[in-house]
């Protein structure tokens, strides 16, 4: 057995002493979206420093906790904070909680971030459905041995977001009338913030909005055979683009400028999802 898959087994056994749940949908909350638990009807919580072997995240404005609850009437895995690559954590521990909330019983994985617009046209507080993605600027999290249990060593990934949630996410939007911009989301390691010359390079090899997160998380979900959909909060344009120097607290504050329209698509979103047939 693999060195991943026995820490993944030792954490989900102690998840699985505290708590009996079985979510089918799991859902990361990017910034702007960390209270979205208190929407929902919440069953139990669980602190990362409580789970044996967990990576812990550092980042101010990233609550480290899982909630279980429902959503309409389907069971879902909240992560209130995720583990971002550029604290310093191997790439396996950084996609670990996916993994964890995967063998839980999730099957479909909702991914949520905040990102730097690229695409023409966008503006701070556009919501971008994502498409497809771009991973190659990090380490992909599938390096090492294979964790078979879980899935193939050489997955295909032709299809990361899935075209059904997509379409969910789009009927949403529309019922809503909430404007949702489409593109192709790119990971780059952080935590700096990029240089003009970056994002004129993100531009050219098809980027439409830029971040430090999910691609992993997707990646490791597409491998594990979940059904993953992921929708940016556009919290500021990307570095060259904006007039103005990048800050943390200008991308916080227009995430949760944004933030109540983003939860209301989220769960108008969950609540078709779990009829969908996968
Ligand atoms: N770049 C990288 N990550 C980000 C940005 C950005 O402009 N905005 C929010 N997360």
């Amino acid at each position: 057995m693999s060195k991943v898959y026995e820490k993944l087994l030792q954490c989900c056994c102690s998840v699985e002493e505290k708590i009996h749940f079985k979510p089918e949908i799991a859902l990361i909350l990017g910034s702007g979206l960390g209270d979205y638990a208190d929407d929902i009807q919440v069953e139990a919580a669980l602190d990362y420093q409580d789970i044996e072997g967990f990576p812990v995240s550092t980042v101010q404005g990233h609550r480290g906790r899982f909630i279980f609850g429902y959503i309409g009437s389907t069971p879902v895995v909240i992560m209130q904070g995720r583990v971002h690559y550029y604290e310093g954590y191997p790439m396996s521990d950084v996609v670990l909680p996916v993994r964890l909330m995967g063998m839980l019983g999730a099957k479909i994985l909702f991914l949520t971030n905040a990102a730097g617009g690229i695409q023409e046209g966008m503006h701070a507080g556009d919501l971008m459905l994502i498409t497809d993605q771009i991973s190659d600027f990090v380490p992909s999290p599938l390096i090492g041995p294979n964790p078979d249990e879980l899935g193939d060593r050489f997955p295909d990934m032709s299809h990361i977001y899935r075209k059904e949630l997509q379409d969910v996410v789009r009927r949403a939007a529309s019922r809503l009338d909430i404007p949702l911009k489409e593109g192709v989301y790119i990971q780059l390691t952080g935590p700096n913030y990029e240089s003009p010359a970056e994002i004129r390079m993100c531009r050219a090899i098809g980027a439409d909005a830029v971040g430090m997160s999910t691609a992993c998380e997707a990646i490791t979900a597409n491998h594990m055979g979940m059904s993953v959909c992921g929708i940016s909060c556009i919290s500021n344009l990307a570095a060259g683009i904006s007039p103005r120097p990048l800050t943390h607290a200008e991308v916080q504050e227009s995430a949760d400028r944004v933030a109540p329209l983003f939860r209301q698509l989220v769960t108008e979103s969950i609540l078709e999802m779990a009829g969908e047939q996968l």
